[in-house]
């Protein structure tokens, strides 16, 4: 992707997506791996903290996020900004950990369509949750060999609408206007300092640049997203998240939420 107007060839593959802890990428990257088109062209949003700067007007694209607070996160929206499009068709992929994705997969859509892009399909998929702890685990270790398989079948699937010429988006749940989003209050993780090597494995992984490893680990709180992506990327285990707050979500969530939901596909 350029940092300006590109015609992409018919064949090519725009993969898009913000995932701090993986499970957004695995999944879209399944999808692409069903749609079996050879040239893909990445942009992993994550670790890009001024965005994507192009006008796509050819080719397909896949663009993933996860769920946060039933919405499309607003670091995703702030990161796509500089993205827009002529006519291209857009699968729309959403990641949410075993709640529900209420409104994020509607934002989403109308999101990309302001963009320029035409919606012909779109997916809601299950990825463990971000607070998903050891001991209190939501939606463990997905998406699992299951959820890869349906959101590969899920590629395959559209590729053969796309050569039929029948791609449109039915409608998709969601509401308007979407869901209001509750302040993120500058909660951060924790670090132990007997567990931590200062090995800064945890900087490197945020995808919001707030971690600074010195003699000491520091968290700029006030920018933490609460991605998780810190605590699951600490080789000791050292980097942790007990605000009460978060606590009793996870445990709302663990008690509620811990029957095993399926990925709705929409195409
Ligand atoms: C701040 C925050 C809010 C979240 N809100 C929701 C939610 O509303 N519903 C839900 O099911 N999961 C929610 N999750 C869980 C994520 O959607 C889920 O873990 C997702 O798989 C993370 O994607 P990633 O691995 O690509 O980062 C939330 C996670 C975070 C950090
Ligand atoms: S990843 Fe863990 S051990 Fe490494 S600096 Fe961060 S908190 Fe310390
Ligand atoms: S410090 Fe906050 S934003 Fe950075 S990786 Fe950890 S939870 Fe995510």
């Amino acid at each position: 992707m350029t940092s300006s107007c590109t015609t992409a060839c018919a064949d090519k593959l725009n993969l898009i997506y913000f995932s701090p802890t993986s499970t957004t990428r695995r999944i879209v990257e399944q999808i692409a791996a069903g749609l079996k088109i050879d040239t893909v062209e990445t942009c992993d949003l994550t670790h890009r903290p001024d965005g994507i700067n192009a006008c796509l007007s050819d080719g397909i694209a896949i663009i993933g996020v996860p769920v946060y607070a039933g919405r499309v996160p607003e670091v995703c929206l702030q990161r796509l900004q500089g993205l827009s499009a002529v006519d291209v068709p857009a699968i729309i992929v959403v990641l949410y950990g075993n709640r529900e994705f209420e409104d994020a997969l509607v934002e989403l859509r109308d999101v990309v369509t302001q963009k320029g892009f035409k919606v012909i399909a779109a997916g809601a998929f299950i990825g463990e949750h971000s607070y998903s702890t050891a001991q209190q685990p939501i939606a463990a270790n997905r998406p699992d060999q299951a959820d890869l398989q349906q959101a590969f079948a899920f590629g395959e699937a559209i590729a053969q609408q796309l050569r039929d010429g029948i791609a449109t988006l039915p409608g998709i749940p969601g509401n308007l206007p979407y869901k209001e989003r509750p302040p993120l209050g500058g909660i951060a993780p924790e670090t132990d300092p007997q567990r931590c090597t200062l090995c800064g494995a945890c900087a490197r992984a945020c995808p919001t640049t707030v971690i600074t490893v010195q003699q000491t680990v520091i968290t700029d709180a006030a920018r933490c997203i609460l991605c998780c992506a810190c605590t699951r990327s600490c080789p000791t285990q050292a980097r942790f998240v007990n605000h009460p707050m978060v606590t009793a979500r996870r445990e709302m969530l663990v008690q509620n939420y811990s029957a095993r939901k399926q990925p709705s596909r929409f195409f």
